[in-house]
Order: structure tokens, then sequence, then C-alpha cells
């Protein structure tokens, strides 16, 4: 099976500024792809690199297959793309706007435009200008999808969106993909890739720090615990247990991670009287924050 997208060594410098260097990545069909990182990564680079609207400096970058440089009109006419920047035509309403956009696709009326904008309800006759900061990433992302593309290129699909708009974007999402359709999309908010993606990549600085399933990701994990008892135990109790660190106390109440069997850590916490247990997963962040704090551990 072709790859959808397969990046090796790819580099975009603007004049002698970083936007990227050396990534490489592949994306499957039918997967969402969650390109995670904070401000500056280069994420929009990446994905512009995806639709030749700028030139790699160095690298190899196909998307279906296909040169991107020397095919990227057929690359094109396959993919949905979302700017994170969106520029809108302010005096068209979205109707007319969706309705040109259509007909650069070659399709009629505004193909898949109408159940979309049903489905996000948008307002199709007022005009843009007067639409709020949602609405307009609604105009942004039915345009993105009205074609029907084989890929969906989303540069921070969600900025702006409520999270009950937010949850019919994740069931279109899972639709799409359902039927072997590809989703790459860009986001600094951890706990939204999470909910969103299949797989993962995270860039910092212009280079991919990891590739990894949100699964695995969600195992290397630690789970929080948290114990309250009815005297404070003493300093030393759970802190040398394998898998557990101790995070914090407040009085009576002990904040605990623990990595792997939970075994060793019942046992001691069954020496003094428990009054109140909670343990929960960790998410993204505490895995984001954890994966730091060992790559700064082994940087120095
Ligand atoms: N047109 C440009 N000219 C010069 N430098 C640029 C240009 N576009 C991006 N850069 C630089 O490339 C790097 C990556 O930028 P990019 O916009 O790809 O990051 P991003 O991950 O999308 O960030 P954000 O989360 O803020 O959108 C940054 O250092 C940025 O300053
Ligand atoms: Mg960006």
């Amino acid at each position: 099976m072709t790859a959808v997208i397969r990046a090796e060594g790819l580099t975009k410098f603007y004049g002698a500024s970083r936007g990227i260097s050396g990534l490489s990545l592949v994306v499957e069909p039918g997967e969402v792809f969650g390109f995670l990182g904070p401000n500056g990564a280069g994420k929009t680079t990446t994905i512009r690199l995806m639709l030749d609207l700028i030139r790699p400096t160095a690298g190899l970058l196909e998307v279906f297959g296909l040169d991107v440089r020397k095919q990227s009109v057929a690359v094109r006419s396959r993919a949905g793309y979302l700017p994170g920047d969106l520029h809108l035509y302010e005096r068209l309403t979205p109707r007319e706007y969706l309705r040109y956009v259509a007909a650069l696709r070659g399709l009629e009326g505004l193909g898949e435009g109408e159940a979309l904008s049903e489905r996000f309800e948008l307002e199709l006759d007022r005009p843009i200008k007067a639409l709020s900061k949602g609405n307009r990433q609604k105009v942004g992302l039915v345009q993105a999808f009205l074609h029907r593309p084989d890929l969906l290129l989303l540069d921070e699909p969600t900025a702006g969106l409520d999270p009950l708009v937010q949850q019919t974007f994740n069931e279109l999402l899972r639709e799409v993909v359902a039927e072997g359709r590809t989703v790459f999309l860009s986001s600094h908010i951890l706990s939204e890739v999470q909910r969103l993606a299949d797989r993962v990549a995270i860039i910092r600085e212009g280079s991919l720090e990891l590739v990894e399933a949100v699964e695995t990701l969600r195992a290397r994990a630690f789970v929080h615990v948290e114990a309250t008892f009815a005297q404070s135990p003493p300093q030393e109790a759970f802190a040398s247990l394998p898998g557990v660190r101790e995070l914090e106390r407040r009085g009576p109440v002990v904040l605990l991670a623990l990595e792997g069997s939970a075994d060793p850590l019942i046992k001691a916490l069954a020496r003094y009287e428990v009054l109140a247990l909670d343990s929960h997963e960790a998410d993204l962040e505490d895995v984001f924050l954890t994966l730091y704090r060992e790559g700064s551990a082994g940087a120095s």
C-alpha cells in the first residue's frame, strides 16, 4: 500500500532562518495523524510544503506517491486544505464563497458543502465579515471538505470552535477515516490531539521528537494516585516502592505517580487507614512533560 505522505530528510530554511530540518515521517491511508508542537515549531511550514505552496530547501516529499513539486496539481486536486491563517472573501456570503471554491474544484453547486454547513449549523447567507471567529472557522472547514478529498491537511482546525462543534468535527473525522481517507492535522493542544488522532508526531524547533500511536503513549504514562489518610503516614512510606514516585503531600493527602504493577503500592497503602483513594490515567500532557524531563535529564 502506498503511503499517503512520505517525507525523508525534509528541510526548509527561510533564508538563513530555520523552518524545519531533516523531518522524516510516513502517514498511512485511513489514519488521523496529529502533528503537535509549540508555536514556531514548524507545523505550518510542513503542511505548506505538502501543497507545494512553499518549496523545500532539501529532502524528499511525496503525497499519494507523487512528487509534490512535479505533480502539485494532481496532489492538490485530491487534497483539502484548511490554512492556519484563514483569509476569506469578506464581502461574500459563505454560500457565494463555497460556490466559488466548488467551481474551482469543478463541482456543481456547493458539492458536499450544503450538507456539511447544515451539520455544522453554519448560516450560509450572512456576509462573511459579519461572522464570529468560530463561524468563520466553520467556513474554512467546509471549503476544505466539500470536494471529498482523499487527504485533509488541517492547520489547527479546532481553533475557535466550541465544544459541541468540536464534537461534530470529531465525528466527521471518524467518518472520513472509516472511508479510507486520511487526515493530517496540526495542533498545540495535547488533549485535543489525544482525542482526535490515532498517531501523533511531536515537533519541536523544526525537528521531530517522536512519532507514536496515541495508545502507546498512554501506556507509557503514569497513573496518578491520590490517597487520603486518617493520619499522615511517615515521610518515607511509599517513595521507595518499585514504580512509585511521590509527587506531593498536603497534610494527610499524598499524591503519587505509579508506573507498572499496582500491587506493591496497594500493599503499602493497606498498612495505614485510608479514608479515600482516587486514581486516574495520565493524559498526554503528563506523558509530554515526562518525556521532556527525561529529554533534559539525558542532555545534561
Ligand atoms: N515566511 C517566513 N519567513 C521567515 N521565517 C518563517 C516564515 N514562516 C515561518 N518562519 C519561521 O519558521 C519557523 C516555523 O514556523 P511555522 O509557522 O511553521 O511554525 P508553527 O509550528 O506553525 O507555529 P504556530 O503554532 O505558531 O502556528 C518559525 O521559526 C518561523 O519564524
Ligand atoms: Mg502554524
